[in-house]
């Protein structure tokens, strides 16, 4: 029996997704500011995961926002910073999500959601985008109070999974997240979402690369 454990920011859910949102607020600054925001957010899970304090992701994401603003010197009110950050829960579902994840569903593979959200959240998010119901859990590291790519939290996935560790297979487009996995004894699968991303030059390497979902859907069913 294997388990699959998806990503859920940039594999399942799309993070630009804020940019249309933020485009009516920083104009052409959108697409950069949706970078810079996403980038600091992930840094912020890194320090705070070295510093051995933690602050939950949607507090990284607020002050990642916040940082954006004062270094893109974009004066958003207090008002467009709380629509943006109930957008983030109301981010987009990749178009190519769906279909695949019901013929995964057929198939009767395992599949859980898998991430650095709070629980609240990740619920919020996957039932605005629909597909919760293809879940059989979400898997959030709040529970240890760390984050990606910390072992605690792929060894936490392997237990509520109930599977063996090389049967446990996470599927992400983070690169940091497949090195985390890997390096814990779990498989991967990188979802490499954008032609542009290249992987780092680690000696933890993905067991496949795929850059559908379709493509990563063939290899379980
Ligand atoms: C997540 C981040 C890594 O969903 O995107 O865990």
């Amino acid at each position: 029996m294997k388990a699959l454990a998806f990503d859920v920011y940039g594999t399942l859910i799309d993070t630009t997704g804020v940019t249309t949102t933020l485009h009516g607020m920083v104009g052409d600054q959108a697409m950069a500011f949706s970078t810079l925001w996403r980038a600091k957010q992930l840094e912020y899970t890194w320090r705070y995961g070295l510093m051995g304090v933690y602050r939950n992701f949607r507090i990284c994401t607020k002050q990642a926002l916040d940082f954006s603003c004062e270094q893109l010197g974009c004066d958003l009110s207090d008002a467009e910073k709380k629509a943006l950050m109930q957008k983030y829960l109301e981010l987009p579902v990749f178009d190519d999500v769906l279909d695949g994840l019901e013929r995964l569903k057929s198939a009767n593979v395992a599949m859980y959601a898998f991430s650095n959200g709070v629980p609240d959240d990740l619920t919020q998010l996957l039932t605005h985008a629909q597909i919760i119901d293809f879940m059989d859990g979400i898997v959030s590291v709040d529970v240890n109070k760390t984050f990606k790519p910390n072992p605690l939290v792929y060894q936490q996935f392997v237990e509520v999974a109930g599977t063996a560790p090389r049967k446990s297979w996470l599927v992400s487009s983070n690169g940091f997240d497949v090195c985390g996995a890997v390096a814990a004894g779990m498989r991967a699968v990188w979802l490499q979402r954008s032609a542009a991303v290249c992987f780092d030059h680690w000696e933890f390497e993905p067991d496949k690369v795929v850059t559908t979902f379709d493509e990563m859907t063939d290899l379980f069913v």
